[in-house]
């Protein structure tokens, strides 16, 4: 089974970066799906921190859980991305908006939505932590590692 899934949010320096490797790692660990061939990658909308290695704060807060984000370098979205990914998840909704307009330029057919609307939760956007302490990013990987459960969960579903 192939599966493929962009996760992003604005900078992809914080919160993508952070899905990114969560899932990654959890897919790792998956007895179903650690064998299957899945693309993961990240992006941001916006364009700043193209080149950039995860923020420190983000890279400190996934370590302690026994991730690691080193080998990612920030990009931008391209429009071949919604050629590339089945489900493309958006951190907030403003990425939401801004994904819904390509994909609807392009004729996207995959899957485009919250990564948080996974959760049977009424929180549905991941807080932005750039501005704010060292906490914003602990609250990061908890909503986070609870929405790459459920998908890799929905994903596993289709590899019986
Ligand atoms: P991210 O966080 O979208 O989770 O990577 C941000 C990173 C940088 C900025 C804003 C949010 N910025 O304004 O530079």
């Amino acid at each position: 089974m192939k599966a493929s899934v962009l996760f992003v949010c604005l900078g992809n320096i914080c919160r993508s970066p952070t899905a990114e490797g969560v899932f990654r790692a959890k897919v790792k660990a998956h007895p179903l799906l650690k064998n299957n061939d899945l693309t993961i990658d990240s992006a941001g909308t916006a364009a700043w921190h193209v080149g950039k290695q995860p923020d420190t704060r983000a890279q400190a807060a996934t370590k302690k859980r026994g991730y690691e984000l080193s080998s990612i370098s920030a990009r931008q979205v391209t429009d071949s991305d919604f050629n590339r990914f089945d489900y493309i998840l958006a951190m907030d909704l403003d990425n939401l908006n801004h994904l819904t307009e390509m994909a609807s330029t392009l004729g996207y057919k995959g899957h485009l939505g919250l990564l948080l609307d996974l959760l049977d939760a009424p929180i549905r956007e991941v807080p932005d932590p750039y501005y704010g302490g060292e906490e914003g990013f602990d609250n990061v990987l908890d909503l986070v590692e609870s929405a790459s459960d459920k998908l890799i969960e929905k994903i596993a579903q289709h590899c019986n």
